[in-house]
């Protein structure tokens, strides 16, 4: 069972606490993502874990063996960089090959493993080029055959496709979700691009400054995320927050915005009461909603409308970003590309108030 468990890990280069208290599992055969900024501790995290970089304090288990003090070659595990790190006068054959020759592996059997991982990987008509007549996506993919015959437990893989264009990335995303897909192997993928965390993943871990925010399925964390900083970084174009107010008055409660009061439903009074178990006065929150998630319209449509102007409209193809003014906040939302405005007219924004978020103003942690 290829299962990787860290096990409160702390990584201090000096005084930077890279990775702070990180526990995690990731199950066998689980694509799971690291996503998160950069510098958030990613790197370290994967080179914790491939035995590159000393753990600083906590325990990693591989296999359910602790691996702390076992070298990397026994770790069951193979790394790919975002640099391909190929040598540029072998051929991809050759450089397939390496990590077999280094294991001294008859010539037969170098010859069939590699053979197998180009078959893969659909590189067999590249074998006898070097690395200098490749694309780039063609190099990365020399760089995974090179982990492939490796047959690890765990493919360790780190920001693999940043550095390729936006077509080659997209193409390269559904290649290595398809490769995981068939080797039925463990996965952990570092990546800064929440689109790419999201589309691969089986489970995604969201990390900040060191720590871990929330480790989920990618519907979960859009939808049901922890904190303010999930909701900000999972989903395109992103999540709208609005500071806010919270008011009761009486039985009714309210978000109070500069340029608006939005009365909120018994569901989410009852789950903020819940939360807030003190709250008398008012309380700073931040108000959330998806650009999926509201509808924007030159008429009133119920009790959630917000009065707004239009910013601009920026068409798609198949639907449209329109961006609010709200006040002085800048929203957007989704509409059809059938949806006619000008720069300033006045129109409403409706807010589905199932999908609103309401984040702590001061924790940032989600209260609805
Ligand atoms: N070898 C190192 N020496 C000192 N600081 C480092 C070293 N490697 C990483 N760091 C610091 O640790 C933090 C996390 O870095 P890293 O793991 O590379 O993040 P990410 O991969 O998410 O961008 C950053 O603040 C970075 O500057
Ligand atoms: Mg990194």
């Amino acid at each position: 069972m290829a299962e990787v468990v860290l096990n409160n890990v702390w990584k201090t280069y000096g005084k930077v606490e890279a990775i702070r208290g990180l526990s995690l599992s990731c199950k066998d055969k689980e694509f799971l993502s690291f996503l998160g900024p950069s510098g958030c501790g990613k790197t370290s995290t994967l080179r914790m874990i491939a035995g590159l970089e000393e753990i600083s304090s906590g325990d990693i288990y591989i296999e359910g063996i602790r691996v702390n003090d076992v070298d990397p070659s026994k770790r069951n595990i193979a790394m790919v960089f975002e640099t391909y790190a190929l040598y540029p006068h072998k051929t991809v054959f050759e450089n397939i090959a390496y990590p077999l020759r280094i294991r001294r592996e008859p010539t037969s059997k170098v010859k069939e493993k590699v053979m197998h991982a180009a078959q893969l990987l659909q590189i067999e008509e590249l074998l006898d080029r070097r690395p200098g007549e490749l694309s780039g996506g063609q190099r990365q993919r020399v760089g995974i055959g090179r982990a492939l015959v490796r047959e690890p437990k765990v493919f360790l893989m780190d920001e693999p496709i940043s550095h390729l264009d936006a077509k080659l990335r997209e193409y390269m995303r559904a290649e290595i979700k398809h490769l995981q897909k068939d080797l039925q192997e463990t996965f952990i993928y570092v990546t800064h691009d929440q689109l790419e965390a999201i589309t691969m993943a089986d489970r995604v871990a969201v990390l900040n400054l060191g720590v871990l925010q929330q480790l989920d399925t990618p519907a979960k964390l859009f939808n049901q995320p922890a904190n303010e900083f999930v909701a900000g970084f999972i989903g395109s174009p992103p999540i709208n927050f609005l500071q806010c107010e919270l008011i009761p008055e009486g039985e009714k409660w309210k978000l109070k915005h500069p340029a608006f009061e939005l009365l909120l439903t018994d569901k989410i009074k009852a789950t903020l009461k819940e939360k807030l178990p003190a709250f008398t006065g008012s309380y700073p929150v931040k108000l959330g909603f998806r650009p999926q998630f509201s509808t924007v319209g030159h008429q009133k449509q119920g009790p959630a409308d917000i009065k707004c102007k239009v910013f601009i409209l920026e068409p798609l193809g198949t639907e449209m970003i329109v961006h609010l003014l709200i006040g002085k906040d800048r929203v957007k939302v989704l509409a059809s590309m059938d949806f006619e405005a000008s720069i300033g007219d006045n129109v409403f924004n409706n807010l589905d108030m199932d999908r609103i978020h309401i984040f702590d103003g001061e924790t940032g942690k989600t209260l609805f």
